[in-house]
């Protein structure tokens, strides 16, 4: 496989960073993963104005234009004949010769930049969709914005790993008794023809895929209710669904052990999902 660092497009095995690299240090960085469906970059803009806001947010400079991303994207999704997959970008603020918690200046320790891509044949077509995934909850413990995409991803590791040792595909995260969001995506309820999903703030990070499928519910004369909602109401909901760049739309059967409806993927899930996956790809 080939990567991307830092201006070089390498066979992974010959990639290198500093070990003074802040990322690797102090988890000061920030990440995109942007999928790839038919050879097609699904919602790149999205990723990219994001990318742009989470280094804004920390003050790290953007180290390439939109045209060099861009650029950078397709080189990858080509030379390493990616069909369906993804491509995982990060920027970190660099590597400075000493570890300080105070921040280097900028203009003698440029950013980091790293690109990989993931092949996942049948991406779209995931078996998941048509079974659904099993859920717990879990207390929220992650620091207090996480609208900025860093790649401080323990606690969302760990919740995953909390939710396969009981069996399940994920955790839903729970701060104050409300729902923020999963590990790794963004978390929706279904009652009648409501569809009720956080809304943003410092709490969550702000879905690109939530972006769109709310745009299309929307469009599809669905009612959208953006508020907190508990693990009992969510229990208690007709349906359940997360969304994110790598799952798109995934339907949610089990909350905590209690079954939706009739534990089988709800239709407001499905319909959400094919409207996605058409209107993108
Ligand atoms: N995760 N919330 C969290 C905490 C996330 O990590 C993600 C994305 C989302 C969904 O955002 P988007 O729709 O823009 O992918 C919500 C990515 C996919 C990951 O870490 O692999």
């Amino acid at each position: 496989r080939t990567v991307y660092v830092n201006g070089d497009y390498l066979p992974e095995d010959q990639a290198r960073v500093s070990i003074f690299d802040r990322a690797f240090l102090m988890a000061d960085g920030v990440y995109e993963v942007t999928s790839v469906l038919g050879g097609k970059l699904i919602d790149f803009d999205g990723h990219l104005k994001r990318l742009d806001r989470s280094l804004g947010e920390l003050e790290i400079r953007n180290p390439l234009s939109a045209d060099d991303w861009l650029a950078i994207h397709r080189e990858l999704v080509t030379v390493n004949e990616i069909t369906d997959g993804m491509i995982y970008l990060q920027v970190t603020r660099g590597a400075p010769g000493d570890r300080d918690f105070a921040w280097p200046d900028p203009e003698t320790c440029p950013p980091t930049v790293v690109l990989f891509t993931q092949s996942k044949p049948g991406l779209a077509e995931s078996p998941a969709a048509k079974v659904g995934m099993k859920v717990i909850s879990i207390e929220d413990l992650r620091w207090g914005r996480r609208d900025i995409k860093t790649v401080q991803l323990l606690y969302p590791s760990m919740g995953k790993m909390m939710a396969k040792k009981a069996g399940c595909d994920d955790a839903w995260l729970v701060e104050d008794g409300f729902v923020t969001e999963g590990t790794s995506n963004n978390t929706y309820i279904v009652k009648g023809n409501s569809i009720i999903t956080r809304e943003l703030s410092h709490d969550i990070l702000h879905g690109i895929t939530r972006a769109a499928v709310l745009r299309f519910a929307r469009e599809a004369q669905m009612e959208v209710i953006e508020r907190p909602f508990t693990i009992a109401e969510a229990q208690d909901a007709d349906e359940a669904f997360i969304t994110s760049a790598s799952a798109f739309v995934m339907p949610v059967v089990e909350i905590d052990g209690a079954v939706l409806g009739d534990g089988k993927p709800g239709k407001v899930a499905a319909r959400m999902r094919e409207i996605y996956l058409d209107e993108m790809r």
